[in-house]
């Protein structure tokens, strides 16, 4: 079984086919998904969706594009959601210079303080990181952010930060880009960290693998993810879903 670790299922993208996708993911063999806030009321709608449920599990927090929304009262409502059982982490949080769509200091501030919350949460926290490698990795060092562990999700660094990641507890997560034929750089990554640490998601609806580019994505495609990172690594797709799951598991301390 797959595991789609990172996915938006509340985008209203899927509002009129939600049932429909879920099918086509269990035909495609992914066997569980984690759905992932962005704002509070996408990580109200993926605590929704986790309980109507039971392979679908919850990540809360507020994106980098809306940390300006991130204040007391949003953190005690985002602590309160985190406390239903089937929240795995707090995510996704993080910096994003490239849209910069909430001040840096506000994001910085925001990232912080989730980091802080899942602490108190004890849970892992879910990285959002768009040309701001320093800086998030900074702050995941002076916050001790992976003390609980963590997942850097659609890794698109390189090599000596991804190790730097790893030290520090974290999971890097692959995405539909390591199937694009100039993803070198992703490449050589997916190949030399040590598969234990690998996680594998499809961003939905965003980041659609081939040979599907251009179109809605959907967590039935992690299965072209996990075949590209097969063939990367040399190894049989089953091989490939196993350790996945596994690493999943691990770091949202899921049993099932
Ligand atoms: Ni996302």
């Amino acid at each position: 079984m797959l595991i789609d670790s990172h996915a938006h299922l509340q985008d209203r993208e899927y509002k009129n086919d939600l049932d429909k996708v879920l099918e086509r993911a269990a035909q495609a063999g992914v066997g569980t998904i984690i759905c992932i806030g962005f704002d509070y009321p996408a990580s109200q709608k993926a605590v929704e969706l986790a309980n109507s449920k039971q392979n679908v599990y919850a990540a809360v927090g507020i994106h980098p594009h809306d940390a300006k929304t991130l204040d007391e009262q949003m953190l005690e409502k985002l602590y309160n959601l985190a406390l239903n059982p089937k929240v795995v982490a707090i995510g996704e949080i993080g910096l994003d210079y490239y849209r910069n769509l909430s001040p840096v200091e506000q994001q910085k501030k925001a990232f912080v303080e989730q980091i802080k919350l899942a602490q108190e949460l004890k849970k892992p926290v879910v990285i959002h990181d768009r040309d701001a490698h320093q800086d998030v990795l900074d702050i995941i060092k002076k916050e001790k952010a992976g003390i609980n562990s963590g997942v850097m999700h659609c890794y698109s660094g390189q090599m000596p930060l991804a190790v730097e990641l790893i030290k520090e507890g974290f999971y890097i997560s692959f995405a539909g880009p390591l199937t694009f034929k100039n993803a070198k750089k992703s490449h050589e990554v997916a190949q030399k960290i040590n598969l234990e640490r690998i996680l594998i998601e499809t961003d939905c609806p965003y980041l659609t693998p081939e040979p599907y580019r251009g179109k809605r994505n959907e967590p039935a495609h992690v299965k072209l993810v996990a075949q590209k990172l097969a063939e990367l690594r040399n190894k049989e797709l089953e091989e490939i879903a196993y350790i996945t799951s596994n690493n999943t598991k691990r770091v949202f301390q899921m049993d099932s």
